[in-house]
């Protein structure tokens, strides 16, 4: 399976670093929504889900964690541990995430405004939409 983690530039000198995200050029479209999920426990399972038309741009700024992406016919792990790699989702892809570090936060970029009915969150149904 095919999988974009797309390269940022570090703006770093001796003080710290900086990274610069810019929708519709670093990013393929317009970001409607931004959201962050911190705090979460090390073994725990998050995700579980498809989306059916959802692009996202996924970051792991701080820390790291495991996603683990399934396109039905292949499962595999992206370790997310540089804050300027960003996960380019698109499709109809299963994904988990797992392994995260106490002080990992996931920063999502997305294409469109949270709607519950873009989820796929039955495993079954997810197959059964991918083979249509
Ligand atoms: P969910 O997408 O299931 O989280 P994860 O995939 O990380 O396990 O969302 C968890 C809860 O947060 C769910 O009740 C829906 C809500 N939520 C929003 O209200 N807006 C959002 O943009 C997102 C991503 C979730």
């Amino acid at each position: 399976m095919e999988y974009l983690l797309k390269p940022f530039t570090i703006f770093g000198d001796a003080t710290g670093s900086l990274i610069a995200i810019e929708a519709l050029k670093d990013i393929p479209f317009e970001i409607k929504r931004v959201y962050y999920v911190y705090g979460t426990a090390e073994h725990a399972v998050r995700g579980r889900h498809a989306h059916r038309e959802l692009e996202q741009v996924i970051f792991c700024p701080i820390g790291s964690c495991d996603f683990i992406l399934d396109n039905g016919k292949e499962r595999l792990t992206v370790t997310m541990n540089e804050p300027n790699k960003g996960l380019y989702l698109k499709g109809n892809i299963w994904r988990e995430f797992t392994n995260f570090s106490t002080d990992c936060v996931v920063m999502v970029l997305a294409s469109r405004h949270y709607d519950e009915s873009d989820y796929i969150r039955n495993y079954d149904q997810f197959l059964k939409e991918i083979s249509q």
